[in-house]
C-alpha cells in the first residue's frame, strides 16, 4: 500500500518558519544543557517505522516493532559506567523527571514508611515525584555552591532515625550544577544511627560527563547509591528528551506477571516506550565509548575554564563548581538576555559548555558582556 509522504519544511510553510527559528536560536542557546556536537540524523531510515519498547526491557514484546536488545546493550553501559552491582535493574525512560518518579517508586516499595529527604536545590520534579507517590518529605538546606547542607541534614535524620530514610542526591544541581556527596551522606546516616536508608543519585544533568572525570566525587552504586538516573538530551545530545534509570535489584525475583497481549511484564512507569530513543543512546554509546564520551567532557570542561577566565578577565561576577561544565555568572541586563537565553534565579544566571558549545560563542557573550561593565558595582562574588 503507498504510503502519504507528508510535507515536511520545504512544502509547508509554518514548518519552514520553524526550521528557520531552531536554526537562527542555536548560536546563542547555551542557558539549557543539550550539547551539539553529534548529527544523529543517519538515523533517519528508521523514521519509517514504529518503534515501541512496550513493558519491562529485559522481555521482547509480542511485536517485532521494538529495540530492546539495543536498549539491553545501552543499560549494560551505564551500569558497568556506574558500577552497579548485580542484580541490577533498569530502563530507558522519557526523561529525567520520569527517571526520578521511577527511582522513588522503587524506594517506596523497598521502604513505604520511608521519609524523603532532598535539598531545596533539587529538580521541581522529586516533589512532584514524592507529591504523586504520597511520600512525606524534608527540605533540607543549601550552601551557597547549592550543595546539600550536611549538618541540615544530619539534624533532618536524628530526628526521623527510627524510620527508613530515602535521600535524593543532587549529582549536578539544575542551576549552579553542585554536586552532593554520597559517600558521606551514607557515613552521616549511619554515624545517626539510620539503620534503614536509601539514596537516589539524580545525576541527569552531570552522571556522564562526572563518570568519566579523573577524580570524581563518590556519587555512583560503588559509592552507596541505590539508583541513579542520567538524562540523554543532555550531554548525549539526542534530539528527543530520554534519560536512564538504573537501580540495584532488591527483589530480583518479583517482576510481576507478563501483561498477556504485551508479552512483558509491566515494570515501567509508562507503558509504551520510545524505542528511537533507545536506538538513538546505543548509536552514540557505540560509536564514541567511553574514551569518545571522556574526551567531549574534558573538552566541556575546559571550554568552561576558558569562559570562567574571560568572564573574571572583564570583571564580570562568575564562578563554577568543581568539574562543573556550568558557569554561573551575576545576570546580565535585559538586552543581553534577550540575545542570549540564560535561565536566571535570584540575581544569578548561567551557560553551560556542553560539547559544541564553541570559543566564539563565548567570546561573542563576554564581548557583550564587557560592552556593559562598567554600570556593574556589585553582585556575586567571583571565585
Ligand atoms: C538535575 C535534573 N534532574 C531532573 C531533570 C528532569 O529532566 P526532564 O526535563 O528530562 O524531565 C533535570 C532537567 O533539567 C535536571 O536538571
Amino acid at each position: 500500500m503507498a504510503r502519504t509522504v507528508l510535507n515536511g519544511p520545504d512544502d509547508n510553510p509554518r514548518l519552514g518558519a520553524l526550521l528557520r527559528r531552531l536554526a537562527g536560536s542555536a548560536s546563542t542557546n547555551i542557558g539549557f544543557p543539550a550539547a551539539v556536537d553529534l548529527d544523529y540524523r543517519t538515523l533517519g531510515p528508521f523514521l519509517g517505522h514504529l518503534l515501541n519498547n512496550v513493558g519491562d526491557p529485559a522481555f521482547d514484546p509480542t511485536h517485532p516493532n521494538h529495540t530492546k536488545e539495543f536498549e539491553r546493550e545501552v543499560l549494560a553501559f551505564f551500569a558497568g559506567l556506574f558500577r552497579a552491582p548485580e542484580p541490577w535493574t533498569g530502563y530507558v525512560t522519557s526523561g529525567g523527571s520520569e527517571s526520578n518518579l521511577s527511582a522513588l517508586y522503587l524506594a517506596r516499595s523497598r521502604y513505604p514508611d520511608g521519609i524523603v529527604l532532598h535539598s531545596a536545590a533539587a529538580h521541581y520534579s522529586i516533589p512532584k515525584a514524592t507529591h504523586l507517590l504520597g511520600m512525606p518529605t524534608v527540605v533540607v538546606r543549601t550552601q551557597p555552591n547549592g550543595e546539600i547542607d550536611y549538618d541540615d541534614l544530619v539534624g533532618h535524620a536524628e530526628l526521623h532515625r527510627r524510620r527508613p530514610i530515602i535521600v535524593v542526591a543532587n549529582i549536578g544541581t539544575t542551576m549552579t550544577e553542585a554536586v552532593d556527596d554520597v559517600a558521606y551522606i551514607q557515613d552521616l546516616l549511619a554515624d545517626v544511627g539510620v539503620r534503614h536508608r536509601h539514596i537516589h543519585s539524580d545525576a541527569a544533568l552531570s552522571g556522564i560527563p562526572l563518570a568519566l572525570s579523573d577524580d570524581p566525587p563518590g556519587f555512583d552504586l560503588a559509592d552507596g547509591a541505590d539508583s541513579i538516573c542520567i538524562s540523554g538530551h543532555k550531554f548525549l545530545g539526542t534530539p528527543m528528551p530520554c534519560s536512564v534509570v538504573i537501580a540495584r535489584h532488591h527483589d530480583p525475583d518479583h517482576r510481576g506477571d507478563v501483561v498477556a497481549y504485551t508479552g512483558s511484564p509491566d515494570t515501567t512507569i509508562t507503558g509504551s516506550r520510545n524505542g528511537l530513543a533507545a536506538l538513538m543512546l546505543w548509536a552514540v554509546l557505540q560509536q564514541l565509548g567511553r574514551s569518545g564520551l571522556r574526551a567531549r567532557a574534558e573538552s566541556g570542561r575546559n571550554m568552561a575554564q576558558y569562559a570562567h577566565q574571560r568572564l573574571h578577565d572583564i570583571g564580570w561576577p562568575s564562578w563554577r563548581n568543581p568539574h562543573a561544565l556550568t558557569v554561573v555568572l551575576r545576570t546580565p541586563p535585559p538586552a543581553i538576555l534577550a540575545r542570549w537565553p540564560l535561565p536566571t534565579l535570584a540575581g544569578l544566571s548561567h551557560f553551560i559548555c556542553m560539547p559544541g558549545v564553541t570559543r566564539r560563542q563565548v567570546d561573542q557573550l563576554t564581548a557583550g558582556l564587557a560592552a556593559v561593565t562598567p554600570a556593574v558595582t556589585s553582585g556575586c562574588a567571583s571565585h
